[in-house]
């Protein structure tokens, strides 16, 4: 029943916009979405695509041919467990003709220590060279942005493919809110699924969870947990240096990105729509203008649909406007590397 209303939903999403529907093994039509650079990020993603059981194709595009032939290989010889039917590999941007969804990956990754802001310029670089490829192969996708300094390549990516703000999203802090909700029910003994606490800001060191409003059920979580204001401190300090944390042990985090660049591309996939705290280009949003930050936000066919707009206490408007500023500093960076 479940998998007749999925199809029933997606091949009204695909007649929607006008795109011939194919088939697929487990919902009856055909899905796309191309991923640009395969590497840690890109190749879990697509794994946990696979095991999402929604995306029929997925095409992976990197520069280094070698390494996208190497994933799409490995990848390919678990077709017959998953959803997905076709995985074609290359360099070529002809790849990303006909996705709905078009991941970015592409790009130079943390080192141990290193802060996401120090990717900036050498990112900047590389979206300059296949932001305009996708958008020339590909003029109705949504891109979603995943390469950091998350909220500064969402802008840029923004501004170099002139797609409407709907259709450019950055992960933004959906991960930083996943790894908030983990430590929040550790503690609690309650499923990260039934706690509704969201990180706001940049997906970066300014992040901040947005306590005032966290609860559970419908009931807030101050009163159900009585959590101190150090213990929030911790977890906030923990969310804040997850990613240092893991990049300093293994190398690099890609397991739990991948699991959500699987789950927003389902609900673009089946127009779900669902609310994630996605970076999103802000226009008048608690004065906030032209600038990628993650608010809560309707994520469905289309791209982001609208923003929730966020009731915030005076130290939480504080972090948030700390947020903008500090992105705005790093969209002028970027800024100034496009007009070299
Ligand atoms: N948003 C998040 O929450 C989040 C989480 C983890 C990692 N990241 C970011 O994702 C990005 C990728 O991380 P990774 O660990 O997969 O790095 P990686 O080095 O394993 O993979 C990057 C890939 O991009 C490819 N690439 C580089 N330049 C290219 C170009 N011009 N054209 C096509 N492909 C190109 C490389 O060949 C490589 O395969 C980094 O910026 C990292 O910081 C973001």
């Amino acid at each position: 029943m479940m998998l007749v209303l999925c199809a029933y939903n997606f091949v009204t999403v695909l007649k929607d916009k006008g795109q011939s529907v194919g088939c697929c093994e487990n919902i009856g039509v055909s899905a796309k979405v191309a991923i640009v650079g395969a590497g840690n990020v890109g190749s879990a993603a697509a794994y946990a695509m696979m095991m999402d059981g929604v995306v029929c194709e997925i095409a992976l595009i990197d520069k280094n041919k070698d390494r996208a032939e190497g994933e799409a290989l490995d990848l390919r010889h678990g077709v017959q467990f998953s959803s997905v039917s076709k995985i074609v590999f290359g360099d070529s941007y002809e790849l990303v003709r006909d996705a709905q969804v078009v991941v970015v990956t592409a790009g130079v990754a943390q080192k141990p220590g290193e802060s996401r802001e120090g990717l900036v310029q050498t990112n900047t670089q590389i979206f300059s060279q296949i932001i305009p490829e996708i958008a020339k192969h590909n003029k109705s996708c949504v891109l979603l942005v995943v390469t950091n300094p998350l909220d500064v390549m969402t802008y840029v990516a923004w501004k170099l493919s002139g797609f409407p703000k709907e259709r450019v999203i950055g992960t933004g802090t959906v991960l930083d809110t996943a790894r908030l909700r983990y430590l929040i029910a550790k503690e609690i003994h309650v499923s990260p699924k039934d706690i509704c606490a969201h990180v706001l800001g940049e997906h970066g060191d300014s992040s901040f969870p947005w306590w005032s409003r966290a609860s559970i059920a419908g009931v807030s979580l101050d009163s159900y947990a009585k959590l101190s204001a150090e213990f929030k401190e911790q977890l906030k300090e923990e969310v804040r240096t997850a990613a240092y944390q893991v990049i300093k042990k293994k190398g690099a985090t890609f397991y739990a990105i991948g699991l959500v660049i699987a789950k927003l591309v389902r609900a673009m996939l089946l127009n779900q729509p669902r609310i994630y705290s996605v970076s999103t280009i802000l226009d008048d949003y608690l004065g906030i203008n032209g600038v990628a930050l993650s608010v809560p936000a309707v994520v469905r066919a289309s791209g982001v649909t609208a923003t929730l707009q966020v009731a915030l206490d005076v130290k939480e408007a504080e972090l948030f406007k700390t947020s903008a500023n500090a992105v705005k500093q790093g969209i002028a960076a970027a800024q100034a590397v496009l007009d070299k």
